[in-house]
């Protein structure tokens, strides 16, 4: 983030107003999906959780009301970054154009399975998308947790085409799982094998029926999430993987990180990441200060799955500072609610510089 946001966002935490511009705003611009990732709190509907099927019967915003409202009220809030995600944003009708339009104005960050076979989709993301995030997996895994045969072959088929042209930002992220944990340090060779020089790992986003009621934003039906009841994983084999990844990173010259828990990692971490709802790695967050989601419908989230106000009905930047969206601070202010600590968004540094501000 930049400097003077930061500086921005810290000095506001200690209110519940917010810095007059935006920084960064996450589109999730469709909720639908080419894949069945057996882990994604988006696409699956069959597990025990609020019914995110009303969600269907609502329209996503039109390429028309993108380019004509939801672009205008960005800039006008000032936003700098945007990031385009889902769902998948390959789904979406219209997404070259889509791209197109907000490259114009925003530094556009792109995540993708890039599970897709058209050479005219990925010269968009050549031509309009700064930076890349690509969802991969070990073959093996990918095959049985995506659901959708062939997928597996079309996203590396994809990531080599990028990389044949020349593709500057691309980065491949893993989500870290037990179906995954006792190997997945082979996704750093198939990278440096495909010419990617950055891979993260990516702790799993889950919640349990009891996070999701302790936290009061999420009493609603339209929140979602992976809801389980408990999480195993083999801490050690995990351990074990992440610190071998480290090491094949640095033979090959590639950058590797893990997140939101940060290297270096221990196994009392990853223990309780994985098998304690409760756990809290870090006790402040900064994100509800410089950013904010927009889910397909113009829904505006701070972050967590709590409807605050739609773009079809208000200007942005009253939702922003309005009633819902200071409330919400008001509560992220005083610590951390319990959906928060699986959050793909947490971040320890801020609470370093809110420690040392204080
Ligand atoms: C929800 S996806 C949307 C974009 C695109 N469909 C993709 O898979 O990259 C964004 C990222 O979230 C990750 N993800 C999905 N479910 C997750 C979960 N329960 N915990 C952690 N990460 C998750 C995906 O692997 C992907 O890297
Ligand atoms: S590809 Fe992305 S959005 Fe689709 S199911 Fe997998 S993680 Fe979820
Ligand atoms: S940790 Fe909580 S407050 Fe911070 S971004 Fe995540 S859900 Fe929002």
């Amino acid at each position: 983030m930049k400097f003077a946001h930061m500086n921005a966002a810290l000095y506001y935490s200690y209110t519940e107003k917010a810095p007059k511009k935006i920084m960064r705003v996450i589109y999730d611009i469709t909720y639908r999906c080419n894949l069945r990732c057996n882990f994604c709190y988006y696409w699956n509907q069959d597990r025990e959780r609020p019914n995110i099927d009303m969600m269907k019967h609502r329209s996503e915003l039109s390429t028309e009301e993108i380019k004509n409202r939801l672009i205008p009220q960005l800039k006008k809030a000032k936003v700098t970054h945007v990031t385009i995600t889902g769902g998948e944003p390959f789904i979406k009708k219209d997404i070259i154009e889509i791209l197109e339009a907000f490259s114009k104005d925003f530094h556009l960050t792109l995540l993708s399975n890039l599970s897709i076979e058209s050479n005219e989709k990925l010269d968009a993301i050549l031509k309009y998308v700064d930076s890349v995030k690509a969802s991969i997996d070990l073959e093996k895994v990918f095959v049985s947790t995506r659901g959708v045969e062939g997928s597996f072959d079309k996203t590396v088929n994809s990531i080599k085409y990028l990389v044949s042209k020349g593709i500057k930002s691309l980065s491949l992220n893993a989500v870290l799982t037990p179906d995954n944990c006792t190997e997945i340090s082979k996704v750093v060779d198939m990278a440096h094998d495909m010419g990617v020089k950055r891979v993260t790992f990516q702790f799993l986003d889950w919640q349990t029926p009891a996070t999701i009621k302790g936290t009061p934003f999420l009493q609603k039906p339209e929140i979602f999430g992976t809801l389980v009841n408990e999480v195993t994983i083999d801490a050690d084999k995990a351990l074990e993987q992440i610190n071998l990844a480290q090491e094949k990173a640095e033979k090959y010259g590639m950058e590797f990180a893990t997140f939101p828990v940060l290297l270096p990692l221990t196994k009392e971490i990853i223990e309780q990441w994985y098998t304690n709802a409760d756990y809290q790695y870090t006790t402040k967050c900064l994100v509800p200060w410089f950013q904010l989601r927009i889910n397909p419908y113009g829904g505006v989230m701070p972050c967590m799955e709590y409807d605050v106000g739609n773009i079809r009905d208000l200007d942005l930047l009253d939702i922003w500072n309005g009633p819902k969206y200071k409330g919400f601070r008001k509560v992220i202010r005083k610590g951390l609610l319990p959906r928060c600590n699986k959050c793909c968004k947490l971040d320890k540094s801020y609470s370093n510089l809110i420690k040392i501000k204080s």
